[in-house]
């Protein structure tokens, strides 16, 4: 065997200990309570997104509205996944999705602004998915090698978050 690799009794006594945290082992690569907090500032996010966006769906007036505001609505539906994911991940990591709307404004990275005017919604969506961008793109160097799973979790947002900065850039061309 490959003397990087642990041998295999450590690895199955290893595996014994400490059973109750599920899939964290010893071997994970970072301090998990700080990737839970990292992962409920996300979530706090993405909910202020899914409520924004589902807002500016059934606020939008106007002739031009009808298009803008069926995509505000998709997106919607797409931030209420990403919320789902990063819940399903702090729960694997033993921690809890934190959702008290109390809570959930004062730590999220976007702002739940609303508008009259469509072409201002769809510029506050683009500001909102470009903060999500930044902070996504944050968290997945900050991340590293230590958990690829969160890691990859964090990727398939970040590939959404940056379709939709371009669905909303091009209404705005
Ligand atoms: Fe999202
Ligand atoms: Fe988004």
């Amino acid at each position: 065997m490959a003397d990087f690799l642990t041998d295999v009794q450590t690895l199955r006594d290893k595996a014994r200990d400490d059973i109750m945290k599920g899939p964290v082992t010893a071997s994970y690569g970072t301090d998990v309570d700080k990737v839970i907090e990292l992962l409920n500032t996300a979530l706090a996010t993405e909910l202020v997104c899914v409520l924004r966006y589902r807002q500016h769906h059934f606020a939008a007036k106007g002739l031009d509205a009808e298009p803008v505001a069926e995509e505000f609505l998709v997106h919607s539906g797409e931030e209420q996944e990403h919320a789902d994911k990063l819940c399903a991940r702090i729960t694997q990591l033993g921690g809890t999705p934190e959702m008290d709307p109390a809570k959930v404004a004062g730590r999220a990275h976007s702002e739940y602004v609303t508008a009259e005017d469509l072409t201002e919604m769809i510029r506050e969506n683009l500001v909102a998915e470009r903060i999500a961008i930044e902070s996504y793109t944050e968290m997945i160097n900050w991340v590293g090698t230590a958990d690829p799973t969160t890691r990859r979790v964090l990727e398939e947002i970040l590939a959404k978050e940056e379709e939709h900065a371009d669905d909303l850039l091009s209404f705005l061309e």
